[in-house]
């Protein structure tokens, strides 16, 4: 069987005006696999995620997804072919109820299993919650919000930014109980993630990022410690 990653990139580049933030990236993911990305602050990890969405340039031949190549596509067009992302500190619509912000994700009009009943199943306390405004949510809880709106649009790849900062550890926990079931249904998924245990546990693989280079690529049961911080740091 001809076996194709969901999403490579290929020695991806990603500059803001003249500075290069990111320099030949490759990294691939298959359909069905949760992979994290790690990595100190400024390593380059929500401008890797950003490009893969299309907010910020690349060649068009330096991202492929779903076997067809989308770098500098525009983010809209992106959310329709099936990638979908948790952006770093939510960024809910503060003037829109909880529903409403679940709502404004489905607006790729994507078909599959996810919808508002799937998404209070998910998460039954936005259910509770459906009519207030996002801004009444708890930190935690507009975090939910946040995912569920990405789930909303039926992605075949689901990025998350960060989902566990500023969040205390239980509701993270909490948070990261939900990722198999949103995985199920042979969601894919890539986790930029700060905390490298949390990483380790919830992905089969996982990426170091360091200064836009990847430092460090490997199955998340095998990478050791001292692989880890020689990555992060590179000390
Ligand atoms: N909007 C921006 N304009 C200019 N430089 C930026 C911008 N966003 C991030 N950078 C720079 O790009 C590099 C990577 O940042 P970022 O991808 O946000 O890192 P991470 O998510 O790993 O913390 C850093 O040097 C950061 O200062
Ligand atoms: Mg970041």
């Amino acid at each position: 069987m001809f076996f194709m990653p969901l999403l490579t990139t290929n020695k991806l580049e990603s500059f803001y005006g003249d500075f290069q933030a990111l320099f030949g990236i490759d990294f691939e993911i298959q359909q069905g696999e949760i992979v994290a990305m790690i990595g100190a602050n400024g390593a380059g990890k929500s401008t890797f995620l950003k490009t893969v969405c299309g907010l910020l340039k690349a060649g068009l031949d330096a991202i492929v997804f779903d076997g067809e190549p989308i770098g500098g596509v525009a983010p809209g067009k992106i959310v329709q072919r099936g990638i979908a992302m948790v952006p770093e500190g939510r960024r809910l619509f503060p003037s829109l109820s909880v529903e409403e912000n679940l709502l404004m994700g489905a607006y790729a009009k994507r078909t599959g299993p996810w919808n508002l009943d799937a998404v209070y199943t998910l998460f039954p306390i936005l259910k509770e919650r459906h009519r207030s405004p996002a801004t009444a949510l708890s930190g935690g809880q507009q975090q939910m919000a946040a995912i569920g709106r990405a789930l909303m649009s039926n992605p075949k790849l689901l990025i998350c930014d960060e989902i566990s900062l500023g969040l205390a550890p239980i509701v993270v926990k909490e948070i990261y109980d939900a990722l198999p079931r949103i995985c199920s249904d042979g969601m894919t998924a890539i986790i930029v993630e700060q905390d490298v245990g949390v990483a380790q546990k919830v992905s089969s693989r996982l990426y170091c990022l360091q200064e836009g280079k990847v430092t460090l690529a490997g199955s998340s049961k095998d990478v050791t410690r001292e692989q880890i911080s020689k990555a992060y740091f590179g000390v």
